[in-house]
């Protein structure tokens, strides 16, 4: 019988990197999407002020930090070693950081694709990654949507 083959990271990575190639999403594509949201995030009358005040003159850093994270989810590159969650946390109580702030994030991030990238899969490509990790940061801050909204500690009201 033959044996199951198994995959070694470096194999993974490979394929990984293919398919997103084979989309036209390379680190070029990943530098301008980057470079474009974040010019629309900080336009934006409602996340603009947040990322000011969180962000300040730091911009360089979090552009590049921003673009190690994308290399890691899109092209499984392994440079970003951040922590997205207790980034976020803090926003909770630095600059008010809510539920529906993060629709407003994923439009524009929506809008910054449909603008720029090199095929409608690509922009499916990011979108399906981006709503996944905005759905598990909110999950991880805010707890289950059912809770979203209610002050920290309070269970739903009993069904009876
Ligand atoms: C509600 C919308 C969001 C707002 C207002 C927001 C805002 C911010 C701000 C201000 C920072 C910088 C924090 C700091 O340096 O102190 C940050 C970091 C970051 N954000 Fe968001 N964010 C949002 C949603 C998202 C989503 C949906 C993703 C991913 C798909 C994401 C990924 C990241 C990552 C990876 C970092 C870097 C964390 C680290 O390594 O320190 N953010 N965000």
């Amino acid at each position: 019988m033959k044996s199951p083959t198994v995959m070694s990271a470096e194999d993974r990575r490979r394929e990984i990197r293919a398919k997103a190639e084979s989309l036209g999403v390379d680190e070029a594509y990943i530098a301008l999407l980057v470079e474009r949201f974040y010019e629309r995030v900080r336009e934006d009358s409602v996340l603009g002020p947040i990322f000011e005040t969180a962000i300040k003159d730091n911009w360089g850093p979090h552009l590049a930090r921003m673009k190690d994270f994308w290399a890691a989810v899109a092209l499984n590159a392994g440079r970003y070693s951040g922590k997205p969650v207790p980034a976020h946390m803090n926003l909770v109580n630095r600059v008010n950081l809510t539920p529906g702030h993060f629709p407003i994030w994923l439009a524009l991030f929506r809008r910054t694709l449909e603008e720029t990238a090199p095929s409608p899969a690509a922009t499916a490509y990011f979108m399906e990654r981006a709503e996944r990790i905005a759905q598990s940061l909110q999950f991880a801050i805010f707890g289950p949507p059912e809770l979203a909204g209610a002050p920290l500690g309070r269970k739903p009201a009993a069904p009876f």
